[in-house]
Formats: structure tokens, C-alpha cells, sequence
């Protein structure tokens, strides 16, 4: 969900070869409608000319504190920002941020900024690794700069690895987020583990049919996104997706069928501080799986039957019950309810959670355009200790970090 105001929003960007991509993220807030100026580096516009930024963002580009010194650009520009989002940021930009430096307009505008900064890194492996990067890095986040982990895949070279520049939609995504709020992504899931299941099941008939749901894995990649920005080692088990993005620094896994899945969240429970199932998982599947495509026949469809999956979420509940998961493991459920004659969407929310047993419970309203494929989310959070808060109509991603408000305390940190 986009932020309706329009914003002030500074794009950086450091001289590496990932310095197109940043195109793309300006593109995002300028087709948000937000006021975008761009302040590449001396080293960026050996990449990419300062024509491209300057007709992308609709203002002229500057690398130096020295041009247009009758407004005090090196000063202002930062001030007025009311978000600033690095991209791509090299190891040396890194260095000269965490070292305070003001050498250019860039390094200035970071020092006058009091907005939110994000920073997207992309260099190679082992500039990534070095101990002055780490150290760096460590230094911005300690003062509330979000650096986002790399994506890891092919890099310049022929050599690939962790150090490519995140997707610049997941980006985009996260200076949104930062928009909505500034507050939404503390570096406070350092070292957690978080297994987090997403996306929907498919059951299969036969090898070209199946038994699936409208599951898109948003609210999953969402919670992947946001728990990887805020310093979390995330794996993602992941059914059937649609249009939920390509977070950056999660493990992905692929499955199709429930007792897949169950079989993934059995295994990856054991290593799991957290454990969250987000995907929409079916309850059933047929007894029969053809080998061959069923034919139309002329006796008209046979009735399929079907037998019961297991339960992963009581499942795994029940496994940390009888300590063959740690007992300090945190298990968050979703219930997606449509509300029917027996009781609304928080009465059959409120049942379940007291069925599963988990340690919070996300009550989500679906059906009619709800939740399923959509950007945005709503409905309440359950929590073992008693509470119940409603979250309110917001992005799958915003939704996400308040999920995680409320998961971080439960972490054992011993
Ligand atoms: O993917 P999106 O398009 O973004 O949509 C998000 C969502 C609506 C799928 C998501 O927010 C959501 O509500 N996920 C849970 C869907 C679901 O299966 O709900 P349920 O009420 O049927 O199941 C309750 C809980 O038990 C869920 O945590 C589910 O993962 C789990 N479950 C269900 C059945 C089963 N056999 N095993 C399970 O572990």
C-alpha cells in the first residue's frame, strides 16, 4: 500500500555496477507521486549518467557541496528529506557513513538527515565479509539506520554469492514502510531464527489437477521482509506464490502439497526460535492420486475422496509440549475465517486459538477481496498472555512488523 501524502525522498546513489537498478527505485516513488531527488556519487555517474537521474526524478543531480551554494543544498536536502534510501550502497559508502564523513554532497546529505535511512548494499562477497564491512555496518544499524542484508546469487563477475543489491521492489517495499513508520524496523531480531510458512498448498488428483486456495504468500514474504530487515536468519517454506516478492538474505524453500510442508516445519522446528504458519494449508486431500489424467468419461465426475492432512501448527505445539522441540521455541499461528452462523470472525479466531495452542494467533478476516491476494491486511492479534489487539486495515508489510512488535518480547535471549 502506498503512502497517499506526497513525500520528500532522497535517492543516494554509490558507485557500483548495480548503480542502473537504482533507476527502478526511483521509479517507485515517483509513480507513488512522492518528490524524489537524486545524489549519486562522483564514482555512480561513472555507471549511470546524470541525465538518467536527472529525467527519472524531474530535478538536476549534484555529486558536490559546491553547486548551488546560495541554497545551502549540502545542508538542506537532508534536512527536508523525510526519507532517504541508499542504493546501491557500496563497501566504501558504508565506510565513509559510519565514519561520519561529509566529503560530498551525498556523505553531507547523511549527516543533516533526521528522517529514516535505508541503505541496500551490493559489492562482492568478500567486501561483504570483511570485518571492516561487518563493522561498519554494525555502526549504522547501533544508530538506527536500516541497513538491509544483500541478496545472495550472481554478481558482477562470474563469481556469485551474498552481495547482490536486493530487488529493487523489496526496496521500494521497505521505504514504504519506513513512510507509514519510522519506528518499523528496529534491528531487534539479531540471531533470532524465524521459520516462517507461506503461500498455499496444492493437493494433488492427478498429474495435472490438484486441490489448492487463493493463497498468494503476501502476508508470508511480507513477515519474511520485514523480520530479515530487522536482523532475523529467516527461512521461508513456501507453497504456491503470486506477485509476494523476492525478499532479500531469507532461505527459500519449495513445496506443494500439505504433508510437504509438514514434513519441511517438522524438520526446521528443531533449529526455530520462531516458528510462524502463515500459509494457508489445505485441511484435505484426495485418498487417490491418478497416475494418469482423469478422463471426462461419460458417466459424468466421480466423487473424489478425500482424507484429513495433518495439523502442522497443533502438530508442532504438541511436539514442543512433549519437548522434542525447545520449550522456548515461539509459535505463532493464523486463523483465516470467513464468519458464519455460529459466530463471527473473532469468536471462531478466539476458538481456534484455544484449539491450537500456539503462543500468538493472527485473526484474519478473508473471503469477499479480503486478505487473500491483496496488498493490504487486517484483523486482531491473540496472544497466550490474554490480549487481544485489533490491528487495523494496513500493508501486508506494516501488518507484518507489528506482528513482530509483538513476537520480539517472547524471545529468549539467554
Ligand atoms: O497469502 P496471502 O494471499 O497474503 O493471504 C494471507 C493469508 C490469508 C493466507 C494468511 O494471512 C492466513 O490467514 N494464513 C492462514 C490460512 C489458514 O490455513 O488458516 P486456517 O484457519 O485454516 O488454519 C489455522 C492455522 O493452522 C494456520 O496457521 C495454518 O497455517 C495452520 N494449519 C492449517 C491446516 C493444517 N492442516 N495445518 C496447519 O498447520
Amino acid at each position: 500500500m502506498t503512502t497517499p501524502v506526497r513525500k520528500r525522498i532522497l535517492v543516494g546513489v554509490g558507485g557500483g555496477i548495480a548503480a542502473y537498478k537504482a533507476c527502478s527505485v526511483i521509479r517507485h516513488y515517483t509513480e507513488a507521486g512522492h518528490d524524489v531527488r537524486v545524489i549519486p556519487t562522483a564514482a555512480a555517474l561513472e555507471f549511470v549518467g546524470a541525465a538518467t537521474f536527472e529525467a527519472l526524478s524531474g530535478h538536476p543531480v549534484s555529486t558536490t557541496v559546491f553547486d548551488n551554494v546560495d541554497e545551502v543544498a549540502h545542508v538542506r536536502l537532508g534536512q527536508e528529506a523525510d526519507l532517504v534510501v541508499v542504493a546501491p550502497a557500496t563497501a566504501d559508502l558504508l565506510a565513509r557513513a559510519a565514519s561520519g564523513r561529509a566529503d560530498d554532497l551525498l556523505t553531507a546529505s547523511l549527516l543533516t538527515a533526521r528522517c529514516p535511512v535505508l541503505f541496500a548494499p551490493a559489492m562482492h562477497t568478500e567486501m561483504w565479509e570483511h570485518p571492516a564491512t561487518r563493522d561498519n555496518v554494525a555502526t549504522l544499524r547501533r544508530r538506527g539506520v536500516v541497513v538491509m542484508p544483500p541478496d545472495s546469487g550472481r554478481l558482477t563477475g562470474r563469481d556469485s554469492g551474498a552481495g547482490r543489491l536486493p530487488d529493487p521492489t523489496e526496496i521500494g517495499l521497505l521505504g514504504d514502510l519506513l513512510l507509514d513508520d519510522p519506528e518499523a524496523l528496529p534491528f531487534d531480531l539479531s540471531g533470532a531464527r524465524i521459520v516462517i510458512s507461506a503461500g498455499g498448498t496444492r493437493e494433488p488428483l492427478d498429474p495435472v489437477r490438484y486441490l489448492g486456495n487463493h493463497s498468494s504468500g503476501k502476508q508470508g514474504f511480507a513477515l519474511a521482509r520485514v523480520a530479515a530487515a530487522r536482523g532475523a536468519d529467516v527461512t521461508v517454506v513456501a507453497g504456491s506464490t503470486s506477485g509476494a516478492g523476492n525478499p532479500a538474505g531469507i532461505e527459500l524453500v519449495s513445496i506443494a502439497s500439505a504433508t510437504e510442508l509438514s514434513d519441511e516445519m517438522n524438520k526446521r522446528a528443531l533449529e526455530a526460535d520462531v516458528i510462524i504458519m502463515a500459509a494457508a494449508v489445505a485441511d484435505f486431500r484426495p485418498v487417490v492420486v491418478a497416475d494418469a489424467k482423469i478422463k471426462k468419461g461419460t458417466a459424468g465426475p466421480a466423487p473424489i475422496e478425500l482424507e484429513t492432512n495433518p495439523d502442522i501448527l497443533a502438530g508442532l505445539v504438541a511436539a514442543r509440549g512433549r519437548g522434542e522441540i525447545p520449550a522456548s521455541t515461539v509459535i505463532v499461528g493464523f486463523a483465516a475465517e470467513t464468519g458464519d452462523d455460529n459466530g463471527g470472525v473473532l469468536d471462531h479466531g478466539r476458538a481456534k486459538f484455544s484449539r491450537k495452542g500456539c503462543d500468538l494467533l493472527v485473526v484474519n478476516p478473508v473471503g469477499s477481496g479480503k486478505a487473500f491476494g491483496t496488498e493490504d491486511n487486517t484483523g486482531w492479534l491473540l496472544s497466550s498472555a490474554g490480549t487481544e489487539t485489533a490491528l487495523p486495515l494496513t500493508s501486508k508489510t506494516l501488518l507484518a512488523s507489528r506482528i513482530l512488535d509483538a513476537l520480539a518480547p517472547l524471545l529468549d535471549r539467554s
